[in-house]
């Protein structure tokens, strides 16, 4: 039997909101309905309203996590992921080697506790120079193409066709944020060009130019420029290493290819203006974080390039002794 403050039907809302705003609603309970009357559940006392016990219906829970239903062996269960990350309406999730032969179990328990998903993707990691991830569909259905929603802006992407990582929103709005009106920026390594995109409907950059070598990348560049009516990213299909010396001058570059950016250091820090940044993204060991910006400052002027680095951050965890950072790279 559940608690319930009885109430006429046509009061049945406002004492609902009553209940939620005091936090007393049971929500064990469906709200019940009895001759005239709604019985909405509680726990505790609503002052002037009267108090029944009544046989309501209980709301069926939706596990929030996972973990709690997936179906694998007892012994097996801590080494269930606690994250995963989400593109559009995809999930994707590495799966620890003991857990793979229960990779459908896993994947159905996160469709049922994640109802806005349409599939769930075991990630078999990044591989090759266009670093495409490798996946295979363990729940749900259709393709792996999907629409993924960030800072107000729709994003075609396919994250086995083209590197996609939805982790990085939070760097793309900070490096919009920096943008200043009429910039010219340049991103080497732009994949489907989620960077380029939030800088277009951030902030008002005279044109940033998108290059990556993956055609696909750039396909779905293109659509996503469409989709959004953003008119000020030109798409590049091609080697950066090639493509930049036909493109103007910029006032900043993004680089964000973590095991070989600093390759092309030389090459970007002759593309800025003076007082022009690159963002360059550097996997790096955390205990050479210290020494490393001071070796590429006088690897640089070696060859003649004057540059600070203004801000070295890290971005996310590597391996247990390695990191992602971004360094923020100033032109002298
Ligand atoms: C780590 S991904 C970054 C993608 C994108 N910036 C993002 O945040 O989603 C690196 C990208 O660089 C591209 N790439 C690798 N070598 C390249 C090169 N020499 N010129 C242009 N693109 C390249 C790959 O195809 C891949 O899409």
């Amino acid at each position: 039997m559940a608690r319930c403050a009885r109430v006429p039907l046509r009061e049945a809302e406002s004492a609902r909101r009553r209940a939620m705003s005091e936090g007393v609603l049971d929500h064990r309970f469906k709200i019940g309905v009895a001759g005239g009357w709604a019985l909405i559940p509680i726990s505790g006392p609503l002052e002037g309203l009267e108090e029944a016990e009544a046989d309501l219906e209980p709301r069926e829970r939706r596990p929030t996590d996972y973990r709690e239903i997936a179906s694998v062996p007892e012994g097996l269960r801590p080494l269930l992921p606690s994250s995963h990350d989400v593109v559009g309406d995809i999930a994707v999730m590495r799966v620890p080697e003991p857990l793979i032969p229960h990779r459908r179990e896993i994947g159905e328990a996160l469709m049922r506790a994640s109802p806005s998903l349409r599939a769930v993707m075991m990630d078999g990691g990044v591989k090759g120079e266009l670093r495409i991830r490798d996946l295979e569909l363990i729940a749900g259905s259709g393709p792996s193409e999907t629409i993924h929603r960030e800072h107000g802006l729709r994003m075609a992407v396919d994250p086995s066709k083209v590197y996609f990582n939805p982790r990085l929103a939070g760097e793309r709005m900070r490096v919009a944020s920096l943008v200043r009106d009429g910039e010219t920026v340049i991103d080497m390594f732009a994949g489907a060009a989620p960077f380029g995109l939030v800088i277009c409907r951030h902030a008002r950059p005279s044109m940033v130019y998108s290059i990556d070598l993956n055609p696909d990348a750039g396909a779905f560049a293109e659509r996503s420029a469409e989709m959004n009516r953003i008119d000020n990213l030109t798409v590049i299909s091609g080697d950066a290493a090639e493509a930049m010396g036909g493109l103007p001058m910029a006032d900043r570059i993004i680089m964000n290819l973590p095991q070989s950016a600093d390759g092309f250091l030389p090459l970007a820090l002759s593309r800025l203006r003076p007082g022009g940044t690159a963002h360059m993204h550097k996997v790096l060991e955390r205990s050479a974080l210290e020494a490393y910006s001071e070796r590429l400052r006088e690897e640089m002027a070696a060859l003649g390039l004057g540059m600070r680095v203004s801000l070295a951050t890290e971005l996310k965890t590597y391996s247990p002794t390695m990191s992602v950072y971004v360094f923020d790279v100033a032109r002298e």
